[in-house]
């Protein structure tokens, strides 16, 4: 069904902030930081810009794949903003690696790239397409506010991208969205309008562009996880331990824990590194797609899952 994955890429800031440097920023600890998350280093860009991560993880998906930017029939980016809302993001890929196909940006939090890859698919499927670039790319520490110690030790900036063809290697998919913004927001901070003048009396401000009630968007992630996980599974009509790797979305080792305990899932199965990228939002599953390639044989059973800002979350079975 759908598509096959022919390469993958990714890419990290060149500059990485360590819980010690964070404990000089905030008041926190390398001790709470790891025990509560499982994070210990997170990339911040500095003098880059995302484009040049965005680029640099296309052209090597593009190298492995052994493929022309120019032979692409569409370009899908996910992220939450790219450096500039106009261009958006994929434009600038587009133009960056030399493609000259339509391109467009999706913001599914950090759900958007198992979502793109079931757009992707349904371009398969109506023959809209060959071939489509995925690139998932992540600035969030543009966004975070550094004296909030309950978030800006969760996350960091990367990007992910895929070179998909049409195959038959998407073997189900589950996504959910249960729309809700009182336990995670995303803002950017307000225009200047002048309401007042015109007679409106709208005063809110952002002062926090990142804001998060931790507990219940743990709750929420776990529970995401596992529904799924057990809804591809049976879609796909295999047993989870069928299943060679899973590949779940990095915002907290204990989330992915408590997840993997309540699916009987074996510790060796399940890849990760949050340790070292932190939090990238919709870059996380492609980045690490990325940095485990070498352990994936033909055949073998993938599942991809995650969770985000909307609430949004998904998972997409796929067979390398
Ligand atoms: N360092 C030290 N202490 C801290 C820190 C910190 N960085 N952050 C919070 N604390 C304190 C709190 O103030 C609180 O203190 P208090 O008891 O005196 O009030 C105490 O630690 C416990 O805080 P909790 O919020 O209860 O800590 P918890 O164990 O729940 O961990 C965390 C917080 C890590 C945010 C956790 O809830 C979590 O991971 N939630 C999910 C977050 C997530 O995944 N977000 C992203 C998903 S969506 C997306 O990817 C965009």
């Amino acid at each position: 069904m759908a598509f096959k994955i022919l390469g993958v890429g990714n890419a990290l800031p060149k500059f990485m902030l360590d819980n010690q440097m964070l404990s000089k920023m905030v008041d926190t600890s390398d001790d709470w930081i790891t025990s509560r998350t499982g994070i210990k280093t997170r990339g911040i860009l500095t003098d880059e810009k995302l484009l040049d991560l965005s680029v640099a993880a296309a052209n090597k998906a593009l190298n492995l794949a052994n493929i022309k930017a120019d032979s692409l029939d569409l370009i899908i980016c996910t992220t939450l903003m790219g450096d500039t809302i106009s261009p958006y993001h994929a434009a600038m890929v587009q133009k960056s690696i030399g493609a000259n196909c339509h391109a467009f940006d999706m913001n599914v939090g950090c759900s958007g790239f198992v979502y793109a890859l079931e757009v992707a698919s349904a371009y398969f499927k109506s023959n809209l397409a060959n071939r489509i670039l995925i690139v998932s790319a992540e600035h969030m520490s543009n966004f975070l506010d550094y004296n909030d110690r309950s978030t800006c030790i969760l996350f960091g900036d990367g990007a992910g991208a895929v070179v998909l063809e049409k195959g038959e290697n998407l073997l189900s998919m589950k996504l959910i969205t249960a729309g809700d913004d009182s336990i995670l927001r995303v803002t950017r901070h307000a225009g200047n309008f002048p309401y007042e003048k015109f007679g409106f009396n709208k005063k809110e401000k952002s002062t926090q562009n990142v804001w998060m009630d931790g507990q219940q968007v743990y709750m929420f992630a776990v529970n995401c996880l596992v529904n799924s996980i057990q809804d591809a599974a049976k879609q796909a009509n295999i047993n989870i331990n069928e299943i060679d790797y899973f590949l779940p979305h990095q915002a907290n080792m204990r989330i992915i824990e408590a997840a993997r305990i309540k699916l009987g899932i074996a510790k060796d199965k399940i890849l990760s590194n949050i340790e070292r990228v932190g939090n990238t939002t919709s870059a996380s599953i492609p980045i690490m797609l990325a940095e485990y390639v070498s352990k994936f044989k033909r055949g073998m059973k993938l599942l991809l899952s995650t969770f985000g800002g909307g609430m949004s979350g998904g998972s997409a079975l796929i067979k390398w």
